[in-house]
């Protein structure tokens, strides 16, 4: 073989070897995708399983088999007959969470948790990041189901406000109004939208339109700060007005002074809040703090928080001796 055909085969290796390389860290990209993949289609499989679920549930509960009716999020017929658990509260019992990993297993993020909300105990939830606060009212929602233990919701809706709200295409009146979406609002219900906008923080927004609550937007999300959109959620709930309400670092991107006025506002409505918030300065508007170890130990401690003149108190509490009856 000449030197020349050498160099050639040589070069011919050295693109294969290069060519082989590549499609080898493809393949390793390839196994990490088909892994969240997995997660997904786990996810999407407990879903479709608990939705499968709760249609038995109702329809054992119309054929009067109500001994076979699974849990629901709502409390059944029998239970509100039975008084288990008391209508208008929101309750853990026992209740354990974990997040599916990609390998199929699960990590435990929060451990028997026992924990009733009556109507006007309003609950800090708080732990380092990926602790399972969320998680937990995805628990609630019926969204993820529990290792263990079981939850109830009141007979009133739940209002949720995530981080980042929902914008609906439409009118500003429907960004306050939903998901309820007025086709011929009475004044009446422009006057309560317009309070609420006021109530928010969101006078400038009312001000900007020049056809009032009829201004329409292509797409709300990119006329509105990360701030006036949390607020348009927080106007959503002062026009709604529910029982109860999860806020799920719904003020992270306001204002310290504004998310106190916010939270004032809120506090004289008739709403039971639990916030999961990072900011301590929120403690005083809350009854009960649950924190979250998030060391992978499932573990977590209560307090009771007293605010007063000069700040707030916080004396940790036995969930055990946990009076929850002294919230209304
Ligand atoms: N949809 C999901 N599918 C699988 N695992 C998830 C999902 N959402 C969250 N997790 C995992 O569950 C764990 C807890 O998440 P969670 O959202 O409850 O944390 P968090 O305490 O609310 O954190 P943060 O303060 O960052 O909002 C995290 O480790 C996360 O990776
Ligand atoms: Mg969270």
């Amino acid at each position: 073989m000449s030197q020349a055909d050498r160099i050639s085969e040589f070069r011919s290796c050295e693109v294969l070897m290069l060519k082989s390389g590549g499609a080898f860290s493809e393949c390793m990209l390839l196994t990490k995708n088909l892994e969240v993949l997995s997660g997904y289609t786990s996810r999407i499989g407990e879903l479709l399983e608990s939705l499968g679920d709760g249609k038995r549930g109702r329809k054992e509960e119309k054929q009067g088999e109500e001994d076979k009716v699974l849990p629901s999020m709502s409390p059944t017929a029998k239970e509100l007959k039975e008084g288990v658990p008391p209508p208008n509260c929101i309750e853990f019992k026992g209740v354990t969470v974990g997040a599916p990993e990609p390998s199929g297993k699960t990590r435990v993020l929060i451990r028997e948790l026992d924990l009733r909300v009556s109507p006007g105990l309003n609950v800090l939830v708080t732990g380092p990041n990926g602790a399972g606060k969320t998680s937990i009212f995805r628990v609630l929602a019926g969204l993820w189901q529990p290792l263990a233990g079981s939850t109830s919701r009141p007979v009133d809706p739940i209002m949720w406000l995530p981080q980042d709200p929902y914008l609906v295409t439409g009118t500003l009146r429907d960004q306050v109004t939903y998901p309820m979406l007025l086709r011929n609002p009475s004044e009446e219900v422009d006057a309560r939208v317009r309070n609420a906008l006021l109530e928010a923080g969101l006078k400038k927004i009312l001000d900007r339109s020049t056809v009032g609550l009829d201004q329409v937007c292509k797409e709300w999300r990119n006329e509105l700060s990360g701030g006036e959109r949390q607020r348009m959620a927080f106007a959503r709930l002062f026009f709604h007005n529910p029982k109860f309400a999860v806020l799920d670092e719904a003020t992270s991107a306001i204002n310290a002074e504004g998310e106190l006025s916010l939270y004032s506002k809120l506090l004289k409505t008739q709403c039971t809040i639990f916030s999961i918030a990072h900011r301590t300065a929120l403690r005083k508007f809350h009854k009960l703090e649950l924190e979250f170890a998030g060391d992978g130990s499932g573990g977590y401690t209560f307090y009771k928080l007293d605010a007063n003149g000069s700040g707030v108190t916080r004396v940790k509490v036995d969930s055990s001796k946990l009076d929850m009856e002294d919230a209304e």
